[in-house]
């Protein structure tokens, strides 16, 4: 039996996004909304094509495909609402937008990989967010199931299964990997502790993070109570590390 999430994480995530207004990778006002079932423009690989297929079979739709895959005519529908919420590879059921499509409207860049907290470390072995999203509606993971990804890496079936209200349990040996799948699913829950831990950590590390008076950046970051923010502030760290490394190469 499927459980009632009421106003689930993944749902405050997209709400947040909604409301930031200074970065628009897709301007909506230029999409075609009369459109029954559109493919999104970087779905172009013949696996992405295969698992667009398998995502509309799985939640229940009859469809066509013509122009050697490229186009899809929707038959019939189970439930309209439910393709819109959960598609990871349209743009538009029955005219109106995907879920998916308004998450990477928020993007910081056109890529339809690095939506929310996805891009937030440079993890060079992650999944294609999209295709997880696929993947979750192929194998009929439904609201409030469970899914298991025992080699969870940076996150992305943690953040994927979040947004579809699916509960995650991730498992892995390397403790950043750890840390950051926590931090990218569970800042959404201390959101205001982050923001009033900002002023007080950069008024603390004077002159610099990497030349500090006193205490060391950990001292302060390890002073932090609640322990969703002090780990945000460890991967703030890391991020900052690795990003100084990058610049001085
Ligand atoms: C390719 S990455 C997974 C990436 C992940 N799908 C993502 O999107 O970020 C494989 C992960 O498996 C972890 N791993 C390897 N052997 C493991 C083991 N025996 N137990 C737990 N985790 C393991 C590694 O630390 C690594 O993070």
């Amino acid at each position: 039996m499927v459980k009632k999430i009421q106003n689930f994480k993944g749902e405050r995530m997209i709400q947040r996004a909604e409301k930031l207004d200074s970065f628009w990778a897709y301007n909506m006002e230029d999409l075609p909304k009369d459109r029954q079932l559109t493919l999104l423009d970087n779905a172009q690989f013949i696996y992405e094509l295969a698992l667009a297929e398998l995502e509309l079979q799985s939640l229940g739709a009859r469809f066509e495909v013509t122009n050697g895959l490229r186009e899809f005519r929707l038959l019939e529908t189970e439930d309209d609402e439910l393709l819109r919420k959960r598609l990871a590879y349209f743009k538009f059921v029955k005219g109106e937008y995907t879920d998916y499509l308004q998450i990477i409207q928020n993007n910081r860049t056109r890529s339809v990989n690095q939506y929310l907290t996805h891009w937030i470390y440079p993890y060079k072995g992650k999944f294609h967010p999209q295709m997880i999203r696929a993947l979750l509606n192929i194998i009929g993971v439904k609201q409030g199931d469970i899914v298991l990804d025992p080699f969870i890496g940076s996150g992305t079936t943690a953040v994927e299964a979040q947004l579809l209200g699916i509960n995650c349990i991730g498992i892995d040996v390397s403790p950043l990997c750890v840390l950051q799948s926590k931090v990218k699913t569970e800042s959404i829950d201390v959101f205001p502790q982050i923001m009033e831990w900002k002023e007080e950590i950069i008024k603390r590390i004077r002159p610099s993070l990497f030349n500090l008076e006193g205490k060391t950046v950990d001292d302060i970051i390890n002073s932090i109570p609640e322990e969703r923010t002090r780990n945000f502030y460890k991967m703030a760290k890391l991020v900052a590390i690795s990003d100084n490394a990058r610049r001085r190469e």
